[in-house]
């Protein structure tokens, strides 16, 4: 069995100095080239709709595309500094922040003006994550047009790769515009986005990007729709959330039929690799270049963060953004295989509670575009 070492790089999950080992990549490079190691297919199987689940959802997104230029209400003002006066805070519901506002801690000097900047940095830094993770997707997707033996999957790929190009330009539109600049790649995020596309097996693609990540991201942008009240963003967040549901129901279908057929040994490998993804994904919401800009050490506030969320992980934010990754990976078979490989360390993480909500194979329906009019009575939506 693979050790934490081999799967992770370091023997503890929560290894402070492992963690702040690794660094961005060299951030004034323009352009970060990673090898993809992959063959490309081609299929002379034309049969459309031989996998019938996914031509519905090939047909379902040719109907669904949006243009984030026109459709999106960008004359409207974003006011950050109001809104981040206005932010609701309770440093004293985070275990965190307990910590690092008591005497001695390091936020214990923070003022209204500190806590205002460091909202508008975190909103900053969120976002520029959301960009660079819609960009992992974009090229994670046109790999996998390349590299799916299937027809179908071929066709519906290639509709994400047009979504995941409009939700990098939503993304990158907002931050230059209703923003000040933004921040670079995180380094946590970065190595798993680069362990995705290097991977040379077509359904770890899938795994990586499209249950794991757009997993995760499903849950934040969901989170983050519901909490903000700026009405810019809070349509963004919808439209992009309607096409994110239909991505993750593409990586539960395709695998679905794909995992059935290896053996433990190929599941483990796959098991193996959802935890990988599920520690560098709760390593990013460390957020260390956020404190790192407000002038705070970095070292003293993820080792307070590592001490009050990290094995015990009672952050319900955070548990949350498990609430699509565990259905879809039991729905997948992933949880139970290999003696429960997987459900055990999910169970570590705190996470396993969601392993019977909603998978994420039909949502696509009822977070259309189509459902989001009805709900509002055929208006438009704000
Ligand atoms: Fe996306
Ligand atoms: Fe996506």
């Amino acid at each position: 069995m693979t050790t934490n070492e081999e799967m992770i790089g370091r023997a503890d999950v929560n290894d402070l100095e492992a963690i702040l080992s690794i660094t961005a990549h060299d951030v004034d490079e323009m352009v970060h080239a990673v090898k993809d190691n992959a063959d490309c297919l081609f299929t002379w199987n034309y049969e459309k709709g031989e996998r019938p689940a996914l031509n519905k959802l090939y047909e379902k997104a040719k109907g669904a595309q949006w243009n984030g230029e026109t459709d999106l209400p960008w004359h409207l003002d974003v006011d950050i500094e109001k809104i981040a006066a206005n932010a609701p805070r309770d440093p004293d519901q985070d275990p965190v922040l307990v910590a690092a506002t008591a005497p001695g801690g390091p936020l214990q000097n923070w003022g209204e003006k500190e806590w205002n900047q460091f909202i508008i940095e975190s909103q900053n830094w969120t976002m520029s994550q959301f960009m660079h993770g819609e960009q992992g997707a974009l090229v994670c997707t046109a790999k996998i047009v390349e590299t799916v033996p299937w027809i179908d999957a071929k066709y519906y790929a290639a509709t994400q790769v047009m979504d995941e190009a409009r939700h990098v330009e939503v993304f990158a539109k907002y931050l230059d515009t209703k923003m000040e600049g933004h921040y670079p790649l995180n380094a946590h995020l970065g190595m798993l986005l680069d362990d995705i596309i290097q991977d040379h097996r077509w359904d770890m693609t899938y795994l990586g990007m499209q249950i794991m990540v757009e997993g995760l991201a499903l849950a934040a942008f969901g989170f983050m729709h519901m909490l903000t009240e700026e009405p810019l963003l809070k349509q963004l967040l919808r439209y992009v959330m309607s096409d994110e549901a239909r991505h993750v129901a593409f990586g539960v279908l395709s695998l679905k039929e794909y995992y059935g057929e290896l053996t433990d040994a190929e599941m483990l490998e796959r098991q193996e690799f959802a935890f990988e993804a599920a520690v560098r994904m709760r390593d990013r919401f460390l957020s260390q270049e956020v404190w790192d800009r407000m002038g705070v050490d970095v070292r003293t506030m993820v080792k307070l963060q590592l001490e009050n969320e990290g094995d015990k992980n009672e952050d319900p934010f955070q548990q949350l953004l498990f609430s699509k990754i565990v259905p879809n990976c039991k729905k997948l078979g992933l949880l139970d295989r290999n003696d429960h490989w997987l459900r055990k360390k999910f169970a570590e993480m705190n996470v396993i509670q969601f392993e019977d909500w909603a998978d994420t194979g039909e949502e696509y329906d009822t977070m259309s575009l189509e459902a989001m009019a009805n709900e509002q009575g055929g208006t438009e939506v704000a």
